[in-house]
């Protein structure tokens, strides 16, 4: 196996009394993206801070490239690092931004200029060398803040939300960006987010983490249908929970469960009666939310997404006694639920 690009080692960082990072072990695979997931307050930008070598961890062990880089501080790591917020410096053109990180480095004129082209050119801004960060737009803002991490040749990109500003459709713009750029370059980059999305479309490695610890990994098509635990199951948007009548968990997605006549044949699937109790339009379909009774007799809502095309069936209305069918194929089973996983959406929100 080849040396990890960046490994994180029995790493905890504790501010005060509090645990935001909880004893984990993590290895960068080199020239892949990983992304770090999870919600507000799980411990991403500090473990990326520590990766960094902005703050050193209150215990455990940073390598990068299998050399011990714990107590290294960051300017000799060379890593590039885009921040949640991003900051160019105002004062400085677009290209002198690019180029302040080779600046430091000691590299030439001649050659930053060079190195500040070429990443203002892979990041399609190579036109906007000389204006002022002022004169772009946001979206422009952030992929010169990508430039510039990416000038300095960094042996590691560090990645914090860099798409947190962007509105939806330049987000998923940048998204594709950042994977052709990553693949263009062979980058080892560590991307964080807290965007199920994000994560799906951009990892080549997925790292769940939630209070400080990890709780999967994985490359996108093997998490997703295969959610470890209730958390992991909730955060990547199956929205249905259930009992089986042989007592395990499962998992279902809106957009597996079928709402069909009381009258359908199972065919295999999992079937619920359940009254529908509210419709709402969304364009391609509808968002049905049904009260049922699972498999072990207890009441549970669940969410289905009726397509409005006819192929469909009868459109399902309030009130309208209906069947529900969640083929096996498409349940994720998860382990018994343990207590702290019983609230797992407002944990990790400090
Ligand atoms: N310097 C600090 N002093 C005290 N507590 C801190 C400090 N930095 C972070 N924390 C706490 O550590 C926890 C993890 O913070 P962190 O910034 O790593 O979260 P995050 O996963 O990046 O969240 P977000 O998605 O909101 O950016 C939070 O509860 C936060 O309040
Ligand atoms: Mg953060």
């Amino acid at each position: 196996m080849t040396t990890p690009a960046a490994a994180l080692v029995g790493v905890t960082q504790q501010f005060g009394g509090f645990t935001a990072v909880d004893s984990i072990d993590l290895k960068i695979p080199r020239g892949r993206l990983t992304t770090l997931l999870g919600p507000s307050g799980c411990g991403k930008t500090t473990t990326l801070r520590m990766l960094a070598g902005y703050s050193a961890p209150t215990s455990g062990r940073i390598l990068i490239d299998g050399e011990d880089a714990t107590r290294t501080p960051p300017e000799k790591r060379n890593l590039g690092m885009v921040f949640q917020s991003y900051a160019l410096f105002p004062h400085m053109t677009v290209a002198d931004n690019v180029a302040y990180g080779p600046k430091m480095r000691g590299v030439p004129g001649a050659e930053r200029r060079r190195r500040a082209g070429e990443a203002l050119e892979l990041v399609g801004l190579a036109h906007l060398g000389d204006r002022k960060p002022k004169q772009l737009s946001g979206g422009q803002q952030q992929r010169v803040a990508l430039a510039r991490a990416v000038a300095i040749r960094p042996r590691l990109l560090l990645l914090d939300e860099p798409l947190s500003n962007l509105d939806a459709r330049l987000r998923v713009q940048m998204r594709a960006e950042i994977r052709r750029i990553q693949s263009e370059t062979g980058l080892t980059v560590v991307l964080v987010t807290h965007d199920q999305d994000e994560a799906l479309e951009m990892s080549d490695e997925m790292v769940l983490m939630r209070a400080g610890k990890i709780v999967q990994t994985g490359a996108p098509r093997d998490v997703f249908p295969t959610p470890a635990d209730r958390f992991v199951a909730e955060f990547l948007g199956y929205e249905n929970f259930l009992t089986l009548a042989d007592g395990r968990q499962a998992a279902v997605r809106p957009e597996h469960l079928r709402v069909v006549p009381l009258d359908t044949p199972a065919d295999g699937a999992v079937a619920l009666d359940a009254t529908v109790r509210d419709v709402a339009y969304r364009g391609v379909d509808l968002l049905v939310t049904l009260d049922a009774t699972d498999p072990a007799g207890t009441a549970v809502r669940l969410l289905a997404d009726h397509r409005t095309d006819a192929a469909a069936g009868p459109t399902p209305s309030a009130g309208d006694r209906v069947r529900l069918l969640a083929p096996e194929a498409r349940l994720a089973l998860l382990p018994a639920l343990s207590e702290p996983e019983l609230d797992p959406v407002t944990e990790g929100i400090s």
